[in-house]
C-alpha cells in the first residue's frame, strides 16, 4: 500500500566555488543523490537542491591569482561543477549560487528579523590593519614568516610547508599582501549573532531529531563549552554581501551559505510556481533534510537551527553526516594520484561504477570510508557484471533464439518462492534506503541474484536448449531469470540509474517501486528487445591511468601528509646528473607536459633520453632548448598517457607559472654527477 506522499526538501552542503569537484565530494552529493531517487521512486514529491557557495576571502585571493574577477571565476566554476555532477548523474532540481539576489534577499531578511529580535550585538576586536592602503586585513592578507620553520611567505593562518597553523600574530616579520606594509594592531568594529540566546531551543531541537549518536555526543562537548558569540562579519575588502546598516563590513561566508539553500528553492519555486513559505514556516508539514560531511556539523546543528529559529524560520527536519573519503586507506593525495577530481575519474571510468562502490561501502554512521582501488575494481565486477547483469545476459539470448523473445509468467519449478521472496523483501529494502544503510541494501539485492544463479546453474539451459522435448523449461528458467533481472535493477535504480534506464529498454518496461511490490511477474508473452552489453567490466589499467593522470594535475599541495620516511642508503641511490635540454616540445593532448630530449653528456657516452615534464605552464618550449638542469639519471622508465619518459628533471615550487628548473653553475657540464 503506498503510503501518503510527502512533500520532502533534500540538500547537500554546497561545494565551494574555488575548485573543481573531486571523489571525495561525491561521497555526499552520490549519498544524496540515491536517497533523493528512492524516495521520488517511491512516489514522494521531494526536490533536491544544491548551489555553489561563491563568497569568501579564499575565492578573492584564487580569482587574484588567476588574474580574473570573482564573479568570472565562480561563473567558471560554477559550470563546471553542473557539469561534473550531472555526469555523475547527481540530479538536482535546482542548482543556484549564493552570489545571487536570491540569495541576497534571505540573507538580508534573516540577518534583519535577528537583529530587530535582539540576537546582534557588536563589539570591538582587535584586528590586523594596512597602515598604507588603509584597510584591515583578513587572516590570508597578512604574510610573513611561518613561527616554526621560518619559511618565508606564508599566509597568515597557516604554512604551505610544514603544515603549521596559527594566527597573523604569530608570523614573523609580517607584511601585508596588499601594500607589503607592515600590519599594525587596530580596534575594529564586529557583528556578532549571540548564539547562547538559542541554548534551551537547539537541546530541545536536538532532542526531537534524531541524530547519529557520534553527532549527539559531540553536540555535548560543544555544549559543554558554552556557546559562544559568533562573528559574522567581515571588512571589506570582501566578496560577500554587505550587511545592510553597517557599510563596508560584510556577511561572513558562513553566514550566507546555509541561507544558499533557501535561495536555490526560492529560484526553483520562482520557476515552478510551487510556494517557498509551505517549506519554511514555521510548523511546516513538509520535510527539510540536509546531508553534510562531518567538518560542518558545527555550522548545520549549531548555527543553522538557531539562524532559522530567531529569524521566525522552521528547523531542520534531519542533518545527516558523513565521514571522509580515504584511497587505500590514506587521506586523498596530489602525489600519490589519489586525489582525484571528478573529471579526471569521468576520462576514465563509468560513473556508476563508483555510485555502485559507494552504496556498497555507506551506511548511516559518520564512519569514514575507504575506496580501496583494488576492492573497487573487484567489487564492481563480481557484484554488478558477474552476479546481475550476467543474469540478463545468459538468459536473453535463449529467450530470443527460440521463443521470439516472449516470456512466460510460468517458471520452473520451485524457483517461484525465490521469486516471492525477493518481491517480499522490498518493504525490507526500501526500509534500509530510507534509514541510509545502502551497504545493507547491496547485499540484499546481491544475494538475491546469487540465489538467480543458482537456479539458472542448477537447470542449465545450455543443455535443455539442447533438446527439443525441454524447450518449455528452457523459456522457464530463462523468464525467471529475467523476471528476477528486472526486481532486482528496480531495486538498484537509485543507485545505478543509466544501468537501470538500459535495462529497462532492453526489457520492454518500466520499474518503479509500485510495481515492484506488486509481485507480479511480467505479462504471460510480453517481449524483451535484443541484448546489448550494459556494462563492461573495470580494466585494472584504466585505473592505473587514471591515478597517472591525477599526479600530472598538481605539482605541490598543503593538504598532502609527508611521505614515509626513506633511509639514507636509499637516497643515496639515485644519481642526479647534470643533462642538456636539445628539444622541448608541446605533447598533443597534455595541458601540463613538456616532452623533452635530454642530453646527459660525453662522460656517459653521449646518452640522449626522453623525459616527460609537467613543466608547461611556467616554461615556452623555446625558452629551455639548450638549458642545463638536474635529472634524476637512474630512474626506471615509466610509461605514461603519452609515452614513456626515461628519468625525471628536477624542479620546484607552488604550481602555475612559478615552477623553476634546477639550474646549475655556469661551470657545470652535462654528465656531471651532482653532489
Ligand atoms: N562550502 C562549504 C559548505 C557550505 S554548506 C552551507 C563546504 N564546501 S566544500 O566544498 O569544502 O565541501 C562540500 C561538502 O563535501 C562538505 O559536506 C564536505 O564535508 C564534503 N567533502 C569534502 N571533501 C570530502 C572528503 N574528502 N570526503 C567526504 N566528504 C568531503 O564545506
Ligand atoms: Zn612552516
Amino acid at each position: 500500500m503506498p503510503g501518503p506522499k510527502r512533500k520532502i526538501l533534500v540538500t547537500s552542503a554546497l561545494p565551494y566555488a574555488n575548485g573543481p569537484i573531486h571523489i571525495g565530494h561525491l561521497v555526499e552529493y552520490i549519498q544524496t543523490d540515491i536517497w533523493v531517487r528512492f524516495q521520488k521512486m517511491c512516489g514522494h514529491d521531494c526536490i533536491y537542491i544544491c548551489a555553489d557557495d561563491a563568497h569568501g576571502t579564499p575565492i578573492m585571493l584564487k580569482a587574484q591569482q588567476e588574474g580574473i574577477t570573482p564573479e568570472q571565476l565562480i561563473s567558471q566554476v560554477g559550470s563546471e561543477h553542473e557539469k561534473d555532477f550531472s555526469d555523475f548523474h547527481i540530479q538536482f532540481d535546482n542548482y543556484h549560487s549564493t552570489h545571487s539576489e536570491e540569495n541576497r534577499a534571505h540573507a538580508t531578511k534573516i540577518y534583519e528579523r535577528l537583529r530587530d529580535n535582539g540576537h546582534i550585538t557588536t563589539k570591538m576586536v582587535v584586528d590586523l590593519y594596512d597602515p598604507q592602503d588603509k584597510v584591515f586585513l583578513p587572516d590570508r592578507f597578512v604574510k610573513g614568516e611561518c613561527p616554526k620553520c621560518y619559511a618565508k611567505d606564508q599566509y597568515g593562518d597557516n604554512c604551505e610547508v610544514c603544515g603549521n597553523t596559527y594566527t597573523p600574530a604569530d608570523l614573523i616579520n609580517p607584511y601585508s599582501s596588499v601594500s607589503g606594509a607592515t600590519p599594525i594592531k587596530k580596534e575594529n568594529l564586529h557583528y556578532f549573532f549571540t548564539l547562547n540566546d538559542f541554548k534551551d531551543m537547539l537541546h530541545e531541537w536536538i532532542e526531537s531529531t534524531s541524530l547519529q549518536p557520534e553527532i549527539t555526543n559531540k553536540l555535548q562537548e560543544w555544549f559543554n563549552a558554552g556557546l559562544r558569540d559568533w562573528d559574522i562579519s567581515r571588512d571589506a575588502p570582501y566578496f560577500g554581501f554587505e550587511i545592510p546598516d553597517a557599510p563596508g563590513k560584510y556577511f561572513y561566508v558562513w553566514l550566507d551559505a546555509p541561507v544558499g539553500y533557501m535561495a536555490s528553492l526560492q529560484q526553483y519555486c520562482d520557476r515552478t510556481g510551487k510556494e517557498f513559505d509551505a517549506y519554511w514556516k514555521v510548523g511546516s508539514d513538509h520535510e527539510v533534510h540536509h546531508f553534510i560531511g562531518k567538518d560542518i556539523a558545527y555550522f548545520h546543528m549549531l548555527f543553522w537551527p538557531a539562524m532559522l529559529h530567531g529569524a521566525n524560520y522552521r528547523t531542520p527536519t534531519a542533518v545527516y553526516c558523513h565521514g571522509f573519503l580515504t584511497v587505500d586507506g590514506q587521506k586523498m593525495s596530489k602525489s600519490r594520484g589519489t586525489f582525484i577530481k571528478a573529471r579526471t575519474y569521468l576520462d576514465y571510468l563509468n560513473p556508476e561504477y563508483l555510485r555502485y562502490y559507494f552504496a556498497a561501502k555507506l551506511g548511516p554512521d559518520v564512519s569514514d570510508i575507504d575506496l580501496s582501488l583494488n576492492d573497487f575494481r573487484q567489487r564492481v565486477n563480481s557484484d554488478v557484471v558477474g552476479k546481475l547483469v550476467n543474469i540478463a545476459s545468459r538468459c536473453s539470448g535463449f529467450i530470443q533464439k527460440h521463443f521470439e523473445g516472449r516470456l512466460t509468467s510460468d517458471f520452473i519449478a520451485g524457483s517461484q518462492q525465490i521469486f516471492d521472496e525477493a518481491v517480499s523483501t522490498n518493504e525490507h529494502i526500501k526500509q534500509l534506503y530510507e534509514s541510509r544503510h545502502y551497504s545493507q541494501a547491496m547485499r540484499a539485492i546481491m544475494n538475491h541474484a546469487d540465489a538467480t544463479n543458482q537456479v539458472i546453474d542448477a537447470h542449465k539451459p545450455w543443455d535443455l536448449a539442447k533438446s527439443e522435448a525441454k524447450m518449455e523449461q528452457v523459456q522457464q528458467v530463462c523468464s525467471f531469470g529475467l523476471n528476477m533481472y528486472r526486481l532486482l535493477i528496480g531495486y538498484l535504480k537509485p543507485v545505478m540509474p543509466e544501468l537501470a534506464e538500459k535495462s529497462e529498454a532492453f526489457l520492454n518496461t518500466e520499474t518503479c517501486w509500485n510495481d515492484l511490490a506488486s509481485g507480479k511477474p511480467l505479462p504471460e508473452g510480453h517481449r524483451i528487445k535484443i541484448f546489448k552489453p550494459l556494462i563492461t567490466r573495470i580494466e585494472q589499467q584504466r585505473i592505473e591511468k587514471m591515478i597517472e593522470d591525477s599526479k600530472q594535475d598538481e605539482i605541490t599541495s598543503i593538504s598532502d601528509p609527508i611521505m614515509d620516511e626513506v633511509i639514507f642508503d636509499d637516497f643515496a641511490k639515485l644519481d642526479f646528473r647534470i643533462a642538456k635540454i636539445i628539444q622541448a616540445e608541446h605533447v598533443e593532448g597534455a595541458d601540463k607536459l613538456l616532452k623533452l630530449t635530454l642530453d646527459l653528456g660525453e662522460p656517459t657516452g653521449n646518452i640522449q633520453r626522453t623525459v616527460f615534464a609537467g613543466i608547461k605552464s611556467a616554461y615556452a618550449p623555446d625558452e629551455i632548448e639548450g638549458r642545463l638542469t638536474v635529472v634524476v639519471a637512474n630512474l626506471a622508465p615509466r610509461k605514461m598517457r603519452f609515452g614513456t619518459s626515461e628519468g625525471m628533471v628536477l624542479a620546484a615550487g607552488p604550481g602555475g607559472k612559478d615552477i623553476f628548473l634546477l639550474q646549475p653553475d655556469s661551470g657545470a657540464t652535462p654528465g656531471m654527477r651532482v653532489k
